[in-house]
């Protein structure tokens, strides 16, 4: 890898970016796009480039500069021609993922964070890369390598130290399982390509609304919004072009199922983008993709291609004169808070991936601050289905307020972790039961911003009306120490943090050195009290649901498992910077005075 000094910029590199801007319309909206290219190509993002493509998209070079340093995944400097990421979820480290970086490190002469002196490789932790299923897991240059083991990671240094390129390491090395253990009415669905947009097509606008009103289909994305009132907003709203957005960053520790949609269900999730458009009057759509699932993008773009050449995207869908619509992907660049709707719309409009202020929502001013309905991959799949199998039908299934069936990404201490399908409703305990879970002492449901649910309440059921879930499920057996798994999600959302609003970026780093100390055994009572008040800091004064959710792991883990904080705890009420005893013993000695009140009382 170059230095930026000699990455000269020659015709061949300038011709290669002035190509890549053309490719992308000259439109800074892509610069996310066009600084992954150049990233991909480069290895980072060298200054002359930034300088040729301030010129060319008539921007500031501060803008580039400002997105580059926003997404962990791009390189303002040369990072090694390696890169190497680590998936660093609790559920990664429960299979061993820290003892095999620091294996990797060794053999590769490295310190984590670090870049090797030859300019070779680097290696670092990562936030969760979605393959808790088959983990531990890493990305090298983006590439997802899986189940790893000692013998694996051997290799990979070789391969690295052989510089073999990643096009020759064993396709093995790449393999991703889908791990569909149950499957149900979305993943035994044998629609064809089209079969519901036919049917949409004789209903009209109005109608799908209806429909998807009367399914009481609820986002599968977490929040749990009815999807027919949003697409209805969206409808009725004044603008010049309507857009319709999947969300498909899938950042939440923990989840999959977005990825083994994408990989069994392309078409359905396509179908259902489409539908949406029929509903809201839309001309274009975009998959936002998550970073960490870049090996999708070819065969993603081969189903959107393979769909204009059946007429089920582009001009005239299906002959109907007036139905065009067409899809592009959007990659993110690793920023979980991209997930967030309104960040997620930024990152399109290719910017840094800070939340707006809401309202407006999106469905009024969304891309481009045009009506844009935001959803889910899984509730574009279940919108399709309902239509197709109809609302009634389709209402029937699940339970009152959580209609329909639900993926849940199943991983941890049992013995079949993966995807499993359920109509909401279903219990923690059935799905302990059917994924080979024993002694487990507890379930994060929904990621770390869901619910820690402790074995008294595995009776509890899955559905908005008891426990919503954008569809994590995370197993620990009474193995695990819940604290160690609770700063695991602190570490989690101090490094996601965006740093937009101050209580969120000074709090969650307050929250996760709060862990660290009490980790390393200088905890006290005190610190308990102050992650309480932290907590309602955050509560009331975060921007975004990240902020308003980061206490939740040690507040619910408290809940249930104190003794595992208690344990850690020095027995003050105060924790004193320094040895107060100790600096005195010396003045003590000297003037023969040693008052029992004068020291520090240990509590009883
Ligand atoms: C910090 C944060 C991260 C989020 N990440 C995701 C995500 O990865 N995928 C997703 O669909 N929704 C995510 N959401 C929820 C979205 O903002 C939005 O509610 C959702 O995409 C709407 O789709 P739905 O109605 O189909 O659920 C996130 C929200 C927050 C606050
Ligand atoms: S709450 Fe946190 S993540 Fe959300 S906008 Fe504020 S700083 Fe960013």
């Amino acid at each position: 890898m170059l230095p930026d000094n000699e990455l000269r910029f020659d015709a061949s590199r300038q011709i290669w970016l002035d190509q890549l801007v053309a490719r992308h319309q000259t439109d800074a909206s892509r610069l996310l796009q066009i600084l992954r290219e150049v990233q991909e190509y480069f290895g980072h993002i060298p200054q002359p480039a930034i300088s040729r493509l301030a010129e060319k998209l008539s921007i500031p070079r501060v803008r580039i500069e400002s997105v580059g340093s926003f997404y962990s995944f791009l390189h303002l400097k040369p990072h090694g021609e390696y890169r190497v990421l680590f998936s660093d979820n609790i559920t990664d480290r429960m299979l061993g993922s820290e003892a095999l970086m620091q294996q990797m490190c060794q053999q590769l002469w490295l310190q984590p964070g670090k870049v090797s002196e030859d300019g070779l490789v680097s290696i670092s932790p990562t936030s969760c890369t979605g393959m808790c299923d088959q983990g531990p897991a890493l990305l090298v240059n983006g590439r997802a390598i899986t189940r790893l083991t000692h013998q694996r990671v051997q290799e990979i240094a070789q391969l690295i130290r052989n510089r073999t390129p990643l096009n020759n390491w064993p396709s093995d090395f790449f393999h991703v399982d889908d791990n569909i253990r149950r499957s149900g009415l979305l993943l035994d669905n044998t629609l064809a390509p089209g079969d519901v947009l036919r049917k949409a097509l004789s209903l009209g606008g109005q109608k799908i609304v209806e429909a998807v009103k009367t399914s009481a289909l609820r986002g599968r994305g977490g929040a749990g919004f009815p999807t027919g009132l949003k697409w209805e907003a969206c409808r009725n709203a004044q603008g010049s072009e309507h857009y319709v957005v999947c969300n498909a960053d899938e950042g939440e520790p923990g989840t999959f199922k977005d990825r083994v949609l994408l990989t069994r269900q392309a078409d359905l999730v396509f179908e259902g983008m489409t539908l949406c458009a029929l509903a809201v009057g839309s001309k274009k759509g975009f998959l936002y993709l998550r970073g960490e699932y870049r090996y999708m993008l070819e065969p993603l773009q081969a189903v959107l291609q393979r769909r204009r050449d059946n007429n089920l995207l582009g001009a005239k869908i299906l002959g109907q004169s007036g139905f065009d619509f067409d899809i592009d992907i959007h990659l993110g660049a690793g920023a979980y808070i991209c997930g967030e709707e309104s960040a997620l719309i930024e990152s399109l409009e290719g910017k840094r991936g800070v939340p707006r202020s809401r309202p407006p929502f999106p469905v009024t001013h969304g891309y481009m601050q045009q009506p844009t309905a935001v959803d889910n991959v899984e509730t574009f799949c279940q919108a399709a289905l309902a239509l197709h199998m109809g609302a009634e039908k389709y209402r029937a299934i699940g339970t009152e307020k959580s209609t329909g069936s639900k993926l849940i990404s199943v991983s941890g201490d049992c013995a079949y972790p993966g995807i499993y399908e359920y109509p909401f409703g279903v219990s923690v305990r059935e799905i302990l039961q059917e994924c080979g879970a024993v002694n487990t002492r507890a379930v994060q449901v929904s990621g770390p911003s869901g619910v820690c649910v402790g074995e008294s309440e595995f009776g509890r059921k899955l559905g908005f009306e008891d426990i919503p879930t954008a569809g994590a499920f995370m197993v620990f057996d009474d193995s695990r120490d819940m604290f160690e798994v609770a700063r695991n999600y602190v570490h989690f959302f101090a490094h996601e943090s965006c740093g937009f609003c101050t209580p969120c970026r000074v709090g969650t780093s307050m929250l996760k050195q709060t862990m660290d100390k009490i980790a390393a055994g200088h905890g006290t009572k005190y610190d308990l009290n102050e992650i309480e008040n932290l907590d309602s800091v955050l509560q009331n004064t975060s921007h975004c649901g990240l902020g308003r959710t980061a206490c939740n792991p040690v507040l619910h883990t408290l809940k249930h498992f104190r003794p595992a904080y208690e344990n850690k705890l020095k027995s003050l009420m105060f924790s004193p910077a320094f040895d107060l005893d100790g600096s005195l013993a010396r003045a003590r000695q000297m003037t023969g005075r040693d008052d029992a009140g004068a020291h520090l009382k240990e509590e009883i």
